[in-house]
This record gives structure tokens, sequence and C-alpha cells, in this order.
């Protein structure tokens, strides 16, 4: 390629000056997913020497007043970069001045998501092809133009809801996360819903350039295969989930793409599947070749608490004893690190099998012990009791009372219906989407969050109504609240208003696609969709005509929310730092430092020390000794010294950069690039892109 772009440029200018280029290859910087850049012209001496270079604004939403998010990490191949807009369209642009290539205009009828970046595939028979996941299909796009490349699929797109489907089942299944190419084939993941009418997870291959289906892994196994015992007989059929959505790596000399996976749907209740519940929440190292089954590991049994393996593995070369090791890590929400041989699965540090308590809900059955990994220590605190509580919450005496009353102290306490149980680290972690970084001295940094969440269950009566109120009961609550009133840091609306925001159409609109994080309800009928949208409104009418499969089918219990607690200002009632950035010594597993990620510019004037922040999106590290991350709800993008966590240099971005930034070079240049995309945890939406680079 490189001698290709040296010809190209000698014919057009007709001297000889190859252009030099460094990619960022691939998701979170290429197969190993360590967001590692080799590149060592900006150091700790010089960042603040760091300036804007350009400013992509890549187009939002056509609905106005919709919440737009970027969750992209952007890859850069020859001086191309490859992202997804706020707008969910895929673009190319010069990497070396913002301007733009080519943007899609895709408008297919498929439900709403946010993209976190593309893959780029390239071969000597073929033209260099973009793989993009738009909503539910996976389209590819040729890198030159950016239209989709007909011999693909039906017409350049294969549509992933065929052949997830199963009976009951909702239609939700998109592709948020890059998927992950080895020679011609792609491996690919779906996000399916998190509640009971869930599509199947499998895990399939197809060929890059038909898009043929090449084999399918599946991850609640059928009869006759491994695992089938884990489940209760008939699972494979009414159970969904067990999905990967967060991503995998690839070890391109073996050949093993390693795959985490989520829990089975519904997510906190199990009754209906008694078990262990493979290869739910395992890491899978399948044989690109034929999809089989190398080895696996479970990191929660039979999980009725949401956690999902959350982020991309890391691949990596540790010394082990004085033997150098090839290894694959995952990180867990609970904060928790996983290492393993990549060939043969053995666990690098002792993992333990710990008693937990069992469930006492009527139905459930959870497993007698999870596995604890006993080195590296966690990277997050590892519970929350009275002793937690933040010194200077604002109603310190309430929460204390209101923790009393809860559940909480340890891991994996099983849910209840008259008690909240406190999770912490919240359902979205510890380690979040976002992944760890790893350097080339097998160093890790990890971006960990620590704040509380609580959860109960709530029980469906059989005899419930048939009603707009007891769809949303069944439906909407669990997200947007008992009384509509959606969660308290934004992520999830109020609905109180939205008929004033929104036609009956558009709403209805919002129902088939879905939004954002919301799965689609197109399985409920049109008089259903009416019915609740009419409860929305605050009128409870029955639904006119039959009632369709509801969740009372699949599950005897809804649950209360994802509730993060918050105190009477709106801090995290939990002690902080809230926010974290750990750099962890693998070859001994040792913590080398850990500081706080973000601040609240209020609180810091005050005096108190940053506290960190909520956080989402991802770090890069470079050989120059700097580790890149923006991802905190203050709106900043934070160059740390890698040896120390000192910050080394800080700047205010237009909208929060809740993704993972990118490190490239062109003709000698390096830039760093981040998606300022804000639209979570009350923090606007924005659809830029911002690259930096040493001003000369
Ligand atoms: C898994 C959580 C979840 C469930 C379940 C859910 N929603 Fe939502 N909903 C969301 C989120 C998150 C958004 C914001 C999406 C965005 O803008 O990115 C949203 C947005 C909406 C909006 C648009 C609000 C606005 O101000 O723009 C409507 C209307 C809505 N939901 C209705 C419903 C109804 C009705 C149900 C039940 C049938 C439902 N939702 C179920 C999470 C959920």
């Amino acid at each position: 390629m490189r001698l290709i772009a040296g010809l190209l440029f000698i014919s057009i200018f007709g001297f000889y000056t190859a252009p030099e280029f460094t990619d960022w290859a691939g998701y979170n910087g290429g197969n190993d997913r360590n967001h590692f850049s080799p590149l060592s012209q900006i150091t700790p001496n010089n960042v603040k020497n760091l300036k804007l270079a350009w400013t992509y604004a890549s187009g939002g939403a056509d609905t106005i007043n919709q919440t737009t998010q970027m969750q992209c990490n952007p890859i850069i191949i020859q001086g191309i970069m490859y992202g997804v807009s706020a707008g969910s369209q895929a673009f190319a642009l010069d990497a070396s001045n913002g301007r733009e290539i080519w943007k899609t205009t895709i408008r297919e009828k498929t439900p709403n998501m946010t993209s976190r970046g593309v893959a780029f595939y390239s071969s000597p028979a073929h033209s260099s092809k973009i793989f993009f996941g738009f909503g539910s299909y996976l389209f590819a796009l040729d890198a030159k133009t950016g239209k989709p490349v007909e011999t693909f699929g039906d017409q350049g797109k294969i549509n992933l809801v065929e052949g997830l489907k199963r009976p009951g089942a909702d239609d939700y299944a998109v592709l948020n996360t890059p998927i992950s190419i080895y020679k011609n084939t792609l491996i690919v993941g779906t996000r399916v819903s998190e509640t009971a009418p869930a599509l199947h997870g499998d895990i399939r291959a197809f060929d890059a350039n038909s898009g043929r289906l090449l084999w399918t892994f599946h991850t609640i196994p059928k009869p006759g295969e491994y695992g089938y015992k884990t489940w209760e007989k008939n699972n494979y059929k009414n159970v969904g989930g067990a999905n990967n959505w967060m991503g995998m790596a690839v070890d391109p000399k073996r050949g093993i793409v390693f795959v985490p996976t989520g829990s089975a749907a519904f997510d906190f209740y199990g009754g209906n599947r008694k078990g262990d519940n493979l290869f739910a929440n395992s890491l899978l190292a399948l044989d690109i070749r034929t999809g089989k089954r190398l080895w696996h590991f479970q990191t929660v049994h039979h999980d009725i608490w949401d956690r999902d393996i959350p982020a991309p593995p890391n691949l990596f070369t540790m010394t082990v004893k004085g033997k150098k090791r090839d290894v694959v890590s995952i990180l867990s929400k609970l904060g928790f690190m996983f290492v393993f041989d990549r060939v043969t699965g053995q666990p690098i540090f002792p993992i333990e099998e710990r008693p937990f308590p069992a469930s006492e809900v009527v139905g459930e059955k959870t497993s007698k012990t999870q596995p604890i990994p006993l080195w590296p220590l966690p990277f997050v605190k590892q519970s929350f009791t009275e002793k937690d509580v933040n010194p200077w919450a604002s109603n310190k005496e309430e929460i204390i009372a209101e923790l009393r009353k809860s559940q909480t102290g340890q891991h994996f306490i099983p849910l209840s219906v008259k008690k909240k149980t406190i999770f912490f680290p919240a359902t979205d972690g510890g380690a979040q989407w976002g992944g760890a970084a790893v350097d080339e001295n097998s160093v890790m940094y990890i971006p960990a969050k620590q704040n509380p969440v609580h959860i109960s269950l709530i029980p469906l009566e059989k005899t419930i109504e048939n009603s707009g109120k007891s769809l949303y009961v069944q439906h909407c609550q669990s997200c947007h609240g008992q009384n509509r009133e959606g969660n308290e840091d934004g992520t999830i609306p109020s609905l109180r208003e939205v008929h004033k925001k929104y036609s009956e159409p558009l709403l209805t609109q919002i129902l088939v696609k879905g939004r954002g994080r919301m799965p689609a309800f197109n399985f409920l009928s049109a008089a259903e969709k009416k019915a609740v949208l009419a409860y929305v409104q605050g009128l409870n009418v029955a639904v006119e005509g039959p009632v369709k499969k509801s969740t009372l089918d699949f599950s005897p219990f809804t649950f209360t929310g994802y509730t993060r607690w918050y105190d009477s200002q709106g801090y995290p009632v939990s002690s902080p730092p809230w926010g974290t950035l750990t750099a962890i010594e693998m070859n001994s597993g040792k913590h080398l430092w850990q500081v706080p990620l973000g601040e609240y510019p209020e609180l810091t004037a005050k005096g108190i020390p940053p506290t960190g922040t909520d956080l989402y999106g991802g770090p890069a590290v470079t050989a120059g000794g700097l580790i890149f991350i923006a991802a905190t709800k203050d709106e900043m993008f934070r160059a740390f010294d890698r040896k120390t966590g000192k910050i080394v240099w800080q700047y205010k971005l237009p909208n929060a950069g809740y993704a993972s930034p990118s490190i490239y070079s062109i003709n000698g240049v390096q830039y760093v690039v981040i998606a300022c995309g804000g639209g979570k945890v009350k923090t606007n939406s924005g659809d830029k892109y911002l690259a930096f680079a040493l001003k000369n």
C-alpha cells in the first residue's frame, strides 16, 4: 500500500516524496484492541504546545431535539480517516485537514443506535471496503466513494436480524461495535434487547466479499452442543441474549477470535433459565476458520445482575517467570481483570470460586459460587456500606437510613422484591465499553467509575388488565420510571411532556424504530402501541383487540430500573473518587498508580480535591509516554504522563468526548483525534471531531 501511494505521488507531482503514514488500523487501534500508538513526537515535555489542528462537524440527527451521541473511535488508513457522524452516517475525510471526502446518506428503516466505528478491509483481488453497522444492517462500502458494494450481500448489505430469530422474540438486533476481520472472514456480533423477548446472541462469520454466511456459533447451545446441559431444556428456543455487543479481538498469527459475551435476557431474573448458562458472560476463543470453540471461561455463572463483560479483550505479551506468554485479558464491571494464556485458556493468575448467598425469590436459583480473580487486585472499590457514604453528601443521614434498609456490602447479592439491592460498581461498571490501553512494556491503563445503582424486582400479576398502563409497566417502566419521570441523570428522558414535543406519528415511529439505548417495540400491535402512548400522556385506556405475547409469558418480574443513586444536590452518594484511571504493570500484576479522572469545577473551586466523574470511553497510550483520554462528564480532553499519572495537558472540548481517541501520523506530523458527541449524563449533544497536533 505504501509503495502504491508513493508511486501515485510521483505520477501526479512528478517528483519523489513518498507520503509517510502511521495508521490507526482498527477499532481501539487494531486487532489487539490495545489503544496503542508507536508514535513519539508528542511527549510529556512538549505536550503543552499541543494545539487544535482541525475540526470536523459530522452532522447530527434529522429530528429536532433528538439527543445524539458519538462513541466512535475513528480509524485512519494511509492518511484517510473513516468514522461515523452524530447522525449515524459513515464518512471519510482527509485526516491532515478534516476535509470531507464522502458521507453516506443511508435511509433504511431500522432501529437507531450509536455507532462505535467502522472496520477497514483490503485484499489484493478486491478494492478496499469499509464495513459499517447502520442499525440492523451490516453495510460494505467502497472505501474510495462510500457507495455500497453491490456484490456484497443484498445490494451491499446484510440484515443481521435474519438468522437470529426465535418464536415470540422481538426484532431488535443492531451492530454498534465494529466487526472483526481475519483474512477474508468477517466476525460479527450484535446488540440485542436486554428484556425477555431478546433475539439470539449468536456469533456469526461472513465472507468479506460475497457476504455469504460462513458459520454460526450458538451462544445458547442447541441439543447435543457443548454447554446445552447448563440451561433448562428448551432455553435455546425461549431465551435470548448472551450476545457480543462490546467487540472482539483477533490473534492474526493463530487465527483465533476472542469473543466476550453479555448476560442472557432478561437481565435480572433467571428462574426460567436455571443453570450456569454457558456461554453467557463468557470469554470464548473460537477458531476463525471453522467457528469451533477452542476454550472458554465464564466470568459470572447464571447472571441475574447484568454483569456483561463490558469491553473488548486486550491481546498482549507478558513475561511470566522469565518466559514470554501471549495472553488475552478481559476487564469486568466489578473491577476485576482475568488474564489467560491465548492458546490453552489457562489462567495466568489464580482465580477462586467463592460462595455467594442464595436467592429467596420464588423460582430463582442462583449459582452457589462465582469466580473471583485473586490477582491483580481490583481497580475499583469493592463495596458500598455506611462508612463509604460521601462525607459531605447534602442529605447524608437520609442516605444512611436508606442504605440500612437495603441489601449491600458485596457482589452478587440476589435481587429482592422487598428491598433495594445496591450495585457497586454500578450496572455499567467499573470498567465500561471504552476498555483499557496496553503499552509496549505491558502496562495497562484502565478508566473506571465508582458510583452506586439500586434495583428491586417488581412482580407482574398474571391477572394484569389489558391496558396501556399494564403495557407501560411491562415494557417501559424499568427505564422511564414508575411515574414516567425518566432517570435522574437524564440518560433516560422523562415522558411526561413528550406529547408536547412530538406528534403521535413521530411517537409511534420512536416505538417502531427504537432510539439510542431504547430498543424497538415493533412487536407490539398497533392497538397496543396506541394504548401505551395514551398512557404516556396520562390516560389509561384498554387495548382494543387481542393482546400479543407479553413479558409475562417470559418472566414473572420486571425491575425498578437502573437507578443511579445521587444525593439531593446531584452528586453520587458514595465517597469520591467517582472516576479513576489506574495503571497496572501486567508482568507482576502490581498497581503502579491510580488517579481521579475528571472533576466538578464547582467542587474544585471549593478546595475539594478532584473527585473524578462519571465517564464513558477509553484511553490511548503512546510510545511518546502519554495517555490521552476524554471520557469525563466535565467535557475535558486530557493527557497524562504514563509513568506518574500526572496531568500534563488539558483542553475544554465543545462537548463531552464519550469515545476513545485515535492517534496517527501524516508526513511526520502526529495527530490525536477525538469525537465530541456528549448527550449522556446531562451533558449536551454535539457532532464535532477535533484533531490536535504540535504547533511548529
Ligand atoms: C432499555 C430502556 C428503555 C426502555 C425499556 C424504553 N425506553 Fe424509551 N427511551 C430510552 C432512552 C435511553 C431514550 C433516549 C434515547 C435517545 O434520545 O438517545 C428513550 C426515549 C424515548 C422517547 C423519546 C423521548 C424524548 O424526549 O425524545 C419516547 C417517547 C420513549 N422513549 C417511549 C418509550 C415507551 C413508550 C416505552 C415502552 C413501550 C419505552 N420508551 C421503553 C430507554 C428506554
